[in-house]
């Protein structure tokens, strides 16, 4: 049995005084701890206030973007060695925003992916289809190709701390969600690809579903075999709603 992630992607959102108010809430909801791991991806400006209100949680605090740069003259990127100075144990990397606003490439996602890795964070790659891409009957051929891209330059071993996230663009922040089944194919799809590099631990891997998780979704998609968490958007925002997907995973 796979443990359970549940993540929070706050996206450009959020305060000093409006993070202290959520976090306390989270950690009082999870004070007696929780049944799957819990993550909030907070902006960069952020993290260190989350080491500060999280430490000694049980929730771990990640960032959702990284540089393919290591360091040097790149203003305004922040280094997956600067992640990992604030104690991020994870971050995303081809969040469909990303690619869509940021022009970023399947390849550089990649190459995203390499250096959190080599800096000893987990990446949670994102992959997903546009409404266009399902209507074309291209969603697997699509997520394979996302995938695809960071298999072929990770080592077999790196596998482990790999965490992928399967995210439907038409579900995100639309309150349209994938039927659990539809998410199940597409997971199924995405570990049947991971098996060609490394059949033992891809049975290992957590595949996420994002794109509009609720309270009031998220049992029935957490119950599909391939269907190991979440990454939750807007319902990560309001305690209430996040802990109660966390209750239900
Ligand atoms: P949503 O966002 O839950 O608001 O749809 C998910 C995501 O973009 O990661």
């Amino acid at each position: 049995m796979r443990r359970k992630l549940i993540a929070g992607n706050w996206k450009m959102n959020g305060s000093f005084a409006s993070n202290e108010a959520l976090l306390s809430e989270l950690r009082a909801g999870l004070s007696a701890g929780a049944a799957c791991d819990v993550l909030v991806c907070a902006p960069s400006p952020y993290l260190m206030q989350c080491a500060n209100l999280l430490s000694g949680s049980d929730i771990g605090w990640g960032a959702q973007d990284v540089s393919v740069h290591l360091s040097g003259a790149y203003t305004g990127e922040v280094s997956a060695p600067m992640l990992s100075d604030c104690s991020c144990t994870y971050a995303i990397v081809g969040h469909s925003e990303r690619r869509a606003y940021h022009g970023e490439t399947d390849e550089l996602v990649a190459q995203k992916t390499l250096r959190l890795l080599a800096s000893g964070l987990k990446p949670i790659v994102c992959v997903g289809e546009t409404l266009e891409q399902r209507e074309l009957g291209q969603t697997n051929s699509v997520v394979s190709a996302q995938l695809r891209a960071v298999l072929d330059v990770i080592d077999v071993d790196a596998l482990t701390n790999l965490v992928v996230a399967y995210e439907p663009v038409w579900a995100i922040g639309t309150g349209k969600t994938a039927t659990p089944q539809m998410a199940q194919d597409v997971h199924a799809v995405l570990r049947q690809q991971l098996a060609l590099k490394n059949p033992p631990v891809a049975e290992k891997v957590q595949i996420l579903y994002g794109g509009s998780m609720k309270p009031e979704n998220a049992q029935e998609l957490l119950a599909m075999p391939d269907i190991d968490g979440g990454l939750i958007g807007g319902a990560a925002l309001k305690a209430a709603d996040f802990l109660a997907i966390i209750q239900a995973a």
